[in-house]
C-alpha cells in the first residue's frame, strides 16, 4: 500500500486547449498516454493516488466529463485537489463532487482523507505572483494592490485549510500529510502562513504543484525546512511519474 502524488494534469479531451506551451515543450506531448502507462505500471489497486490540482482546461463540469472519465480509469484510489484553473469545482459545491463521484474520487478541501494512521489534509492555497518589478535582474519593487488582493485570497485558503486539519483532529488523528495546489511561498518569502500551518499542526510534508517549465521549478521550498518536508510534484517537473509519498 502505498501514497503517491502528482499534480497538473492539464486534460483536454473536451475543451479547447489553453495554453500553446503545451504544445510545444515536448514534455507535454502526449502526456496523456504517457502518465496512464507509468500510473498502469507504478499504482496498485490498494494505493492512493493525490491529484495536486489542474486536472483540465474545461471550464464546466459538461466539459471536464471525458477528463474526469481518464482520472477514474486511472489505478488506485483517487483524491483531487482544486487548482486554479479547475473552473468545473465551484468551492461552495465540493460536498455536491463527492456525493456525484462517490466511490470514484474524492474532493479534499474543508475535509480530509484517511491513509493508514495519516489524515491527508489539503486546499488549492494561494501566493502572491506578483506583477514583479525588476532592475538588473534582481527584483527591486511589485505590484501592492496586487499584494494586498494576494493577501485576501491566501487568508480564505488558509481558514479551508484550518478546517481540513481540524476535522482531521476532531476525528482523533495526529499524523498529517498536507497538501497543496500553488506553492506555500511566493518567491518573496521562505516562511507563510501555509507553513506556518504545516509546522503548528505537526505536518510532516508539504506536497504541492502548480509550478511549470524549469524556469518556475524552483520557486517555493524543496526538502527540509523547520522539520517539515517539501515536495513539487506538477506533472512536469516529475515528468509524469507520480511521486512516492509514503
Ligand atoms: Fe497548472
Ligand atoms: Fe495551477
Amino acid at each position: 500500500m502505498s501514497l503517491y502524488a502528482i499534480g497538473d494534469l492539464h486534460l483536454h479531451f473536451q475543451s479547447e486547449l489553453k495554453a500553446p506551451g503545451q504544445l510545444r515543450d515536448p514534455v507535454w506531448r502526449n502526456h496523456e498516454a504517457v502518465f496512464r502507462q507509468q500510473c498502469l505500471r507504478l499504482v496498485q489497486p490498494t494505493d492512493t493516488l493525490v491529484l495536486a490540482g489542474d486536472h483540465s482546461w474545461g471550464r464546466n463540469l459538461a466539459e471536464c466529463e471525458k477528463d474526469l472519465k481518464y482520472i477514474c480509469s486511472l489505478p488506485g484510489r483517487k483524491i483531487l485537489l482544486r487548482g486554479n484553473h479547475d473552473m468545473f469545482w465551484d468551492a461552495k459545491k465540493t460536498e455536491a463532487l463527492n456525493r456525484q463521484f462517490a466511490g470514484k474520487l474524492f474532493f479534499l478541501q474543508n475535509n480530509y482523507a484517511a491513509y493508514q494512521d495519516y489524515a491527508l489534509v489539503g486546499t488549492k492555497g494561494f501566493t502572491f505572483e506578483g506583477p514583479f518589478y525588476m532592475r538588473g535582474g534582481k527584483i527591486v519593487d511589485w505590484d501592492r494592490d496586487a499584494e494586498q488582493h494576494a493577501e485576501k485570497l491566501i487568508a480564505r485558503e488558509a481558514e479551508r485549510l484550518t478546517a481540513s486539519f481540524e476535522a482531521a483532529l476532531k476525528d482523533g488523528y495526529s499524523k498529517f500529510i498536507m497538501f497543496l495546489h500553488y506553492p506555500p511561498t511566493s518567491i518573496l518569502e521562505r516562511n507563510s502562513v501555509f507553513t506556518a500551518m504545516a509546522e503548528r499542526y505537526g505536518a510532516e510534508q508539504v506536497v504541492y504543484a502548480h509550478c511549470h517549465g524549469t524556469h518556475r521549478f524552483h520557486d517555493s521550498l524543496e526538502g527540509r525546512h523547520h522539520g517539515v518536508m517539501y515536495h513539487l510534484v506538477s506533472g512536469d517537473f516529475l515528468e509524469w511519474m507520480p511521486m512516492r509519498v509514503l
